[in-house]
């Protein structure tokens, strides 16, 4: 795992922005897994300014997202769509084609589900998945007990989740109970999965999920399985790591580390 501490939320939304964008210049057809939540707001922020000022180019991107709440259609503006659109898609040149959010008002969701996967497929899988942490350490809505090896299906949510997103409607009891998730097993296939974390409410999650052992309480725990995971931190999110330092240190050290990791060149 590669663990990235930076002073505050846009240095983490730089940092994170950095990692797609380069990214998608070195594959503009690349697969996107993108997230909702406050956390990837500023990286959202940031692309879209890449794409307005520096001509990064989304054309050609597919992006599919890790939920959505069941009973809210797109046009609600609490729904994972509505928040998709206005945070990032509408600002860039992307296709609508090439857009895949989950269909809360789905009628038979078990059949949908396995369509988002089949369609997760036929993209040639997840190129990069960015995600945020929950306080009780989900990834997408994988609430705690959820399978590591969980595929796209219906959850429900916990109190803590309800709670926590309870501030963006006006009454906690307007909250949707379930929701519709990518799995663990579904996140883990992605070649890179980035996750964002701000703020001292995740220093906690935070530190199970990097230092904990893995387990199905924690699912982000399941990244420390993850070949290319990369955990992008502000200070305070970072706060209860025990290792931080090695991480700052590993991280300062990352040009003579590549330098050192490169094959030797003959001699004269
Ligand atoms: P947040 O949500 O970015 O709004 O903190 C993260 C999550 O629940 O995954």
């Amino acid at each position: 795992m590669e663990i990235i501490i930076k002073d505050d939320f846009a240095a983490i939304s730089a940092e994170g922005a950095k990692i797609v964008a380069d990214y998608i210049r070195r594959k503009p057809d690349a697969v996107l897994g993108l997230a909702t939540g406050s956390t990837p707001i500023g990286l959202y922020q940031e692309l879209i300014r890449m794409h307005s000022h520096e001509g990064l180019d989304f054309q050609q991107v597919t992006t599919f997202n890790l939920d959505e709440y069941v009973g809210l259609p797109a046009t609600h503006k609490l729904s994972y769509h509505y928040f998709m659109w206005e945070q990032l898609l509408s600002h860039i040149n992307i296709n609508r084609d090439n857009v895949h959010l989950p269909d809360g008002m789905a009628a038979d969701i078990p059949a949908y589900c396995k369509g988002y996967e089949e369609a997760i497929q036929a993209a040639g899988g997840i190129d990069i998945q960015v995600l945020g942490i929950g306080t009780d350490g989900h990834i997408g809505f994988n609430e705690p007990s959820s399978s590591l090896g969980s595929r796209t299906r219906l959850k429900t949510l916990t109190r803590e989740t309800i709670a926590d997103n309870a501030r963006f409607f006006e009454r906690a009891d307007q909250v949707p109970r379930y929701a519709i998730t990518m799995g663990v097993g579904t996140i883990m296939e992605a070649g890179t999965c980035i996750l964002l974390a701000s703020g001292a409410g995740k220093a906690d999650p935070v530190a199970k999920a990097i230092e904990g052992p893995v387990t199905a309480m924690i699912t982000a725990s399941a990244l420390q399985l993850h070949q290319d995971a990369i955990f992008i931190l502000d200070k305070p999110a970072a706060g209860k790591l025990q290792l931080q330092e090695y991480y700052e240190w590993v991280y300062q050290n990352k040009d003579n580390r590549a330098r050192a990791a490169a094959p030797i060149q003959a001699g004269p």
